[in-house]
């Protein structure tokens, strides 16, 4: 066992701030108890003035895992010993694996994201046109997967279109990027095969909010949200009834980084099943 502390049990938690409405604690001791493995995983309140602090506290302490949250997923690289291809691309981490006292930082938002995105709703994503709106920390968060997935061409739309220019500028090298404003939209949306949200808007409590008009989406294309508050927000509710869309709520994302974390921890295959089991119940 690895993975096991002094007392033969894993020891894992996840830091952020605010941390209190996080629901990783429910998923994750959903995924202990199915796996059979003794331990515990605990809610921590960091302050940002004490990330370092707690950083050295997991070694201290044995911690086998960490998961990192807002707003620590940047701050927090320069106190660990490496990190990952992903998270280094990404510029963010989000689950921390202690050897032995050595830190690794790993991103698994964007690998969680496409591997749910996959499973649940479109299986390949070689060749197809994607449009993502948004570019800030989400965008960014899950580009570098879908990346690797070779689409055809990725357009980034933003409402601040100078920044959808420049995130698609930055990953130039690494397929066919576009960066466009919000006003376009209209021009480039029907020649998509995916459209990704992955801003804010419609998040609770602005249900009533939608980050593009669903009338002008294609019939029948894939349409995903990052937000999983509400789980279907209304964006979602509206392509499928206008445009008979396929699709997929943010929810899958949080169980599959979950998942990859679980499983970069334990190395064992994670328990989706009841995971996901345990997340739909704590989000009520
Ligand atoms: P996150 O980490 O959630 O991506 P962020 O880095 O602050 O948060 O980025 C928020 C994204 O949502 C940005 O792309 C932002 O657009 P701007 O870059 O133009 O600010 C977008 N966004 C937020 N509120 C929005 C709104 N009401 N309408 C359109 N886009 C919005």
């Amino acid at each position: 066992m690895p993975w096991a502390s002094e007392t033969g049990e894993i020891l894992l938690g996840v830091i952020g701030s605010p941390i209190a409405h996080s629901k990783s604690p429910q998923m994750h001791t959903a995924g202990l108890k199915a796996l059979g493995i003794k331990g515990a995983y605990v809610p921590l309140h960091v302050h940002p003035g004490s990330l370092g602090e707690t950083i050295s506290s997991i070694r201290t302490l044995g911690f086998r895992g960490i998961n990192v949250t807002l707003p620590h997923k940047v701050a927090v690289i320069p106190y660990l010993d490496a990190v990952d291809r992903s998270a280094e691309a990404i510029g963010a981490v989000n689950t921390i694996v202690n050897n032995g006292g050595v830190l690794t930082g790993y991103n698994t938002d964007g690998i969680g994201y496409v591997r749910s995105l996959k499973s649940e709703a479109a299986s390949d994503l070689a060749g197809r046109r994607i449009m993502v709106i948004g570019a800030g920390g989400a965008a960014r968060g899950i580009l570098d997967a879908l990346l690797l997935e070779r689409p055809a061409s990725v357009i980034i739309a933003n409402r601040s279109r100078e920044k959808a220019a420049e995130l698609a500028e930055s990953w130039s090298g690494r397929g066919d990027l576009k960066g466009i404003g919000l006003g376009e939209i209209e021009e480039y949306v029907q020649g998509m095969d995916i459209v990704i949200n992955t801003t804010s808007v419609g998040m609770h409590p602005n249900v009533d909010q939608m980050p593009i008009d669903p009338d002008i989406l294609p019939e029948g294309i894939v349409v995903s949200d990052l937000i999983y508050n509400p789980l279907h927000t209304r964006f979602l509710l509206e392509s499928e009834r206008r445009k008979g869309c396929v699709i997929h709520s943010g929810v899958g994302m949080f169980l599959y980084q979950g998942a990859y974390a679980l499983e970069y921890w334990t190395g064992r295959p994670a328990p989706i099943k009841e995971m996901r089991q345990a997340l739909l119940e704590s989000l009520g």
